[in-house]
């Protein structure tokens, strides 16, 4: 860990290797796949885009769809807290399994999400 923001430290390349990760974990979890589009592509983009900006760098989503008013995009979507840990649970692995993510970093990213990811729960526990 050197300085700078969550960004600068796990840097672009760790950044979309999570990313790529993290939603080849989703297409695989039975609680999570069924509420994904198919296609993971354009999502795992905008995601890119997005976390790029939340952890200190370019604000890429911003730049390219506007205010990412997520809580509001996601009320489509049936988010039970089961689904919320279900999220963390392959952002956790994903994190695990990238390399060039100091375990600090991994940390405060996951912690970081983990507030997110309460703010998204939309729909009581099944
Ligand atoms: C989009 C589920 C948490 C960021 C989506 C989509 C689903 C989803 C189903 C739509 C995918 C698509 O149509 O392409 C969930 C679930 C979560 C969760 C079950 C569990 C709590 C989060 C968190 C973040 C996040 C914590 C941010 C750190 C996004 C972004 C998009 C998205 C940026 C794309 C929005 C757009 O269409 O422009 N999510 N999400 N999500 N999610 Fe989540």
């Amino acid at each position: 860990t050197t300085g700078g923001s969550l960004y600068d430290r796990i840097g672009p390349e760790a950044l979309a290797a999570l990313v790529t990760r993290f939603y080849g974990l989703v297409a695989l979890d039975p609680r999570l796949a069924p509420i994904f589009p198919a296609d993971l592509t354009l999502t795992a983009e905008k995601q890119l885009a997005f976390l790029t900006g939340f952890l200190g760098g370019p604000p890429l989503y911003h730049q390219r769809f506007g205010h990412p008013r997520l809580r509001a995009r996601h009320l489509p979507f049936p988010i039970t807290p089961e689904r919320a840990q279900a999220w963390l649970a392959c952002m956790n692995a994903a994190l695990r399994d990238t390399p060039g993510i100091a375990p600090d970093d991994a940390r405060e990213l996951h912690a970081a999400l983990a507030r997110v990811a309460a703010h998204m729960v939309n729909t009581p526990p099944t």
